[in-house]
């Protein structure tokens, strides 16, 4: 039996799709009203069991073992990731991390120009640490849960680090891009002793699911 946890949200519909297109039954999974606030789902006749988690939990459940496999956004890797295996890349969930700040040139000065510290507001401070040290920032980063768009308009930060899929919760707030810091896309990981111990299962998972991945370039 392998045991997959998968991201609740944005890239749950996604990978269902990805399953049904590899060959795997995902009528519990997709099915709106037999899935109800269900966590734990199989996929018949395939010997793979589903869990629905937060994205960073699923990091924690692949490394602790208890789940053989995990699939994740590349913004969460990046933030959290430690020791685990990343082997596919799904090509959906595409976004980028950028630095943005409020849309005109005064804000751009005030965050590029003079001496004094940049505070940078974020839901990834480990991102923005590594950026802002490759970038020779003096930076203060303050950690923020959600909305993070708000953090320059109420004047907390110069700017924020953060992932824009179609750029319309900048704009419609009155930001824009200062600068794009990575390509984030959806990634399938794999504990450590899996990879090894349960390698026939990981391994047709894995080509059934690369199979079925759509060519995009
Ligand atoms: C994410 C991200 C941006 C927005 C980007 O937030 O933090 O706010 O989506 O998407 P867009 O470029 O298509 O507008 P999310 O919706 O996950 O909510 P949150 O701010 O509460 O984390």
């Amino acid at each position: 039996m392998l045991r997959i946890a998968l991201t609740k949200g944005r890239l749950e519909k996604n990978a269902a799709e990805l399953f049904e297109k590899a060959g795997y039954d995902v009528s519990d999974l997709s099915d709106k009203e037999k899935k109800g606030r269900k966590l734990l789902f199989e996929l018949k006749n395939a010997g793979i069991s589903i869990v629905l988690a937060k994205a960073a939990d699923v990091i924690t459940y692949v490394e602790h073992g208890v789940c053989d496999m995990g699939i994740t956004g590349k913004d969460t890797i990046m933030e959290t990731g430690r020791s685990f295996y990343e082997v596919l890349d799904l090509k959906f969930g595409k976004c980028r991390f950028a630095l943005a700040g409020m849309n005109t040139a005064e804000s751009r000065e005030n965050f590029y120009g003079g001496y004094s510290r940049k505070i940078i507001a974020t839901k990834y401070p480990n991102v923005t640490k590594k950026y802002s040290d490759e970038k020779g920032f003096d930076a203060e980063i303050v950690k923020i849960e959600g909305s993070v768009e708000l953090a320059p308009i109420l004047n907390l930060a110069g700017a924020i680090v953060d992932i824009v899929e179609t750029g319309s919760t900048l704009k419609e707030n009155g930001l824009e891009i200062y600068e794009e810091i990575a390509q984030v896309s959806a990634r399938v990981i794999v504990n450590r002793a899996s990879i090894k111990l349960k390698k026939t299962e990981v391994n047709d998972f894995i080509k059934k699911i690369s199979g079925a991945i759509p060519v995009t370039e």
